[in-house]
């Protein structure tokens, strides 16, 4: 429907890895559609309404693109109504696996309204854990018509707020199924409090592991491909985005001999010293640890940093795409992005993350995401190429509104790519344009430092477990983007457990590129007397080790400091398959580094004394471990959490609560405000990951 009052308004976003950016840039794509137009800028550049798109990072922080507008914002001599002109939306970003959820616009949003802004339309907290789109979508549907009462009573009168009112009573947060609203953090954190009980009861179908491309086309023509009962016709007019606005062109020059992107993004090329096997054959996961030689590029860090590992799509999967799009033969050839002349996407740009001159294979390698499951926008514009009408209808029903639970099981909770897409719709024929709108750039992926430089100075350990996809009906069984590419990368020269050279030299030097990414908080207390509590399970022990190398040099060079008990409570499966560092922790145990070292095994049988299977996960010894709660609370200690963010750290978070709670003689409620408060004093810190 198109407005009548010619109306533009201001997009803002901050974006740490791009997501927040592309949601942006989507809203600003459909405005034109709405009869808007739309300026989209990045935080970091900057009257009219504005609509703010920010994600969150870190610890709950806005992301760096969005740091110097909020030390803007936040500077304490603006008067109370600074912003009293401006109108906006906001959008705020997060992942409820991560403490301080959507903490990024959270902040902007509590400060904007200080300072005397108003919302034109109620926030939308969108939750990565769940789904960014659950929100997302339907957040973006309302938008249109909230700027169209914001005009229109702009024009008419000056009272816009009283017309307003009725959107800005509650956030907008929606859980999973998209039913419940909120209107404080603190019934959001007694939600999830609720969630994770029943997160932990699902239960994932694990599927045939070994299954051809035919038969997997077969199959998907059974799940991703019907919708029982199919869905009324009226489902299926999922109104169409604007034209495309990029025009590609192949230059036929070759431009072979790229390899990996250039390091002008601050990337390190650096050489794998050493990889090592931590677990026995017969352990079902395979962890890896990795030594890199940063020596000659002088990177630092501490314990508790990260580093970005750049990884390529796989060659197989490249090959297959470029084979599936009729470009094969084009794979060398020099690409050209331009702005299509007359796109209705007014303020579109070429994308950066699309080198100009780069050559068509190198894109689908290193610049785009193919892994990542096509968003709805993405299926819709797919079903555009498609000429078969049973498969085209079958697109449109999926990224309708009443698609949305088969969109979810058969597409984002199956991690379909838009190979697996393409496989199941034979008839679907994108061009390269298209392509390079929707798909994501290629993130870097980060991984803790498991080392101290003043245990193995000029170098920096990591440690992953390889990530196996099993086949489902929608996909063949894959690894890893990275932890899959880095095994394979690293197989020639790994050492099996227990057969480790103490100086070792394979002749082979292997690569890889990576870029520093400092912690602001995950760092050891500066006051050695901090007593510090560990909880990190399988390969959330990473920072640990490398906390505990650097805490064994520091005993070592000052003999009369007095230093605070060291917790570490460790988990894993089997007690001679997976124990990560066992020597390496019996030794800190051994000579005092650790003053705990509390090990539990979740799948050993009982032994004969009984002693062993019981307890099974981390939570339970922290449970039994009384005076965990006496050294966070009375003797000022720091807590660190590291590992799966699905369930060990909402169980962890659960039994914290729990032994607050009987440690103070307090209710549930405030303990959570004790908890809070830890948070605050970043004396409770979580690096964790899903
Ligand atoms: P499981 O795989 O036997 O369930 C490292 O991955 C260890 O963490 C394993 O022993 C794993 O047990 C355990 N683990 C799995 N889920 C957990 C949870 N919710 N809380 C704590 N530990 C968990």
């Amino acid at each position: 429907m198109p407005c009548e009052v010619a109306a533009r308004f201001l997009i803002l976003y901050g974006s740490q890895r791009g997501q927040a950016q592309s949601i942006a840039e989507e809203i600003c794509q459909q405005a034109a559609e709405h009869g808007f137009t739309a300026d989209i800028n990045c935080l970091s550049n900057q009257h009219k309404p504005v609509v703010f798109v920010v994600s969150t990072t870190g610890d709950g922080d806005p992301p760096d693109t969005a740091q110097k507008f909020v030390r803007k914002i936040k500077n304490k001599s603006l008067p109370h109504n600074h912003f009293s002109h401006l109108h906006y939306a906001l959008l705020a970003l997060g992942d409820t696996n991560y403490a301080n959820f959507c903490n990024g616009g959270k902040t902007i949003d509590s400060r904007l309204q200080q300072l005397g802004a108003k919302h034109f339309y109620a926030t939308g907290h969108a939750d990565d854990g769940t789904g960014l789109e659950v929100v997302v979508d339907p957040w973006i549907e309302g938008l249109w018509d909230a700027l169209k009462k914001t005009f229109s009573s702009m024009a008419t009168s000056d009272q816009q707020d009283t017309d307003l009112s009725d959107c800005t009573q509650d956030n907008f947060h929606k859980n999973a199924s998209g039913q419940e609203k909120y209107k404080s953090d603190l019934e959001v954190d007694l939600h999830l409090l609720k969630l994770s009980e029943t997160d932990s009861q699902k239960g994932k179908a694990i599927t045939s592991d070994s299954i051809d491309v035919e038969t997997l086309s077969t199959v998907l023509v059974a799940s991703l491909k019907q919708s029982v009962p199919p869905l009324s016709e009226s489902a299926l007019n999922v109104p169409a985005l604007p034209a495309s606005y990029l025009e590609v062109r192949l230059e036929k020059v070759s431009t072979e001999g790229e390899t990996v992107p250039s390091d002008k993004d601050g990337y390190h090329e650096v050489s794998i010293s050493k990889a090592v096997q931590l677990t026995q054959d017969d352990a079902v996961k395979t962890a890896i640890s990795l030594e890199l030689d940063i020596s000659e590029q002088n990177l630092a860090y501490q314990p508790g940093d990260a580093f970005d590992i750049l990884c390529p799509n796989r060659a197989s999967e490249v090959e297959e795409l470029l084979l599936r799009l009729d470009l094969q033969t084009q794979k060398n050839c020099a690409v050209q992005v331009n702005l299509l002349k007359n796109s209705s996407k007014k303020a579109a740009k070429i994308p950066l993350r699309i080198p100009q001159n780069g050559s068509l294979q190198f894109i689908l390698t290193w610049c785009l995401e193919i892994r990542r499951a096509p968003n709805k926008a993405f299926v819709r514009a797919l079903a555009d190429f498609t000429q078969n009408s049973s498969e085209k209808r079958r697109l449109l029903e999926l990224c309708s509104k009443e698609g949305s639970a088969d969109y979810n099981s058969f597409v984002r909770d199956a991690n379909v790519c838009l190979l697996d897409l393409l496989r199941a719709f034979p008839s679907c024929l994108p061009p390269l344009s298209l392509l390079f709108e929707h798909l994501p750039k290629l993130q870097p992926r980060a991984y803790s430092a498991a080392s101290s430089s003043l245990q193995h100075p000029g170098k920096v350990h990591f440690v992953f477990n390889v990530v196996e996809l099993p086949a489902r009906p929608e996909h063949p069984a894959r690894t890893g983007l990275c932890t899959g590419w880095l095994a394979g990368h690293v197989s020639s020269i790994l050492w099996p457990l227990g057969t480790v050279p103490a100086s070792e030299q394979s002749g082979l030097i292997l690569t890889v590129h990576v870029r520093p990414r400092p912690s602001s908080t995950f760092h050891l207390p500066a006051d050695l007397s901090v007593p510090v509590v560990m909880v990190g399970p399988g390969t959330g022990v990473a920072p640990f080790i490398g906390f505990l190398q650097q805490r064994e040099k520091e005993r070592e060079a000052n003999q009369e400091a007095t230093f605070g008990e060291t917790w570490l409570f460790f988990g894993c499966r089997h007690k001679d398959k997976d124990f990560l560092f066992r020597e390496e922790l019996e030794r800190f145990a051994h000579n005092g580094t650790l003053s705990h070292l509390i090990v539990c095994f979740s799948r050993d049988e009982p032994d004969a004394a009984g002693t062993v299977n019981s307890p099974t996960y981390v939570q339970h010894n922290f449970l039994h471990a009384k005076n965990v709660a006496s050294i966070l609370i009375k003797d000022k200690g720091s807590l660190y959490v590291c590992g799966d963010a699905k369930n060990m750290t909402k169980d962890v978070n659960d039994t914290l609560l729990e032994i607050i709670g009987n440690e103070l003689q307090i209710d549930k409620l405030d303990a959570m405000k004790t908890v809070a408060g830890l948070r605050e004093e970043k004396r409770y810190l979580q690096d964790i990951w899903s």
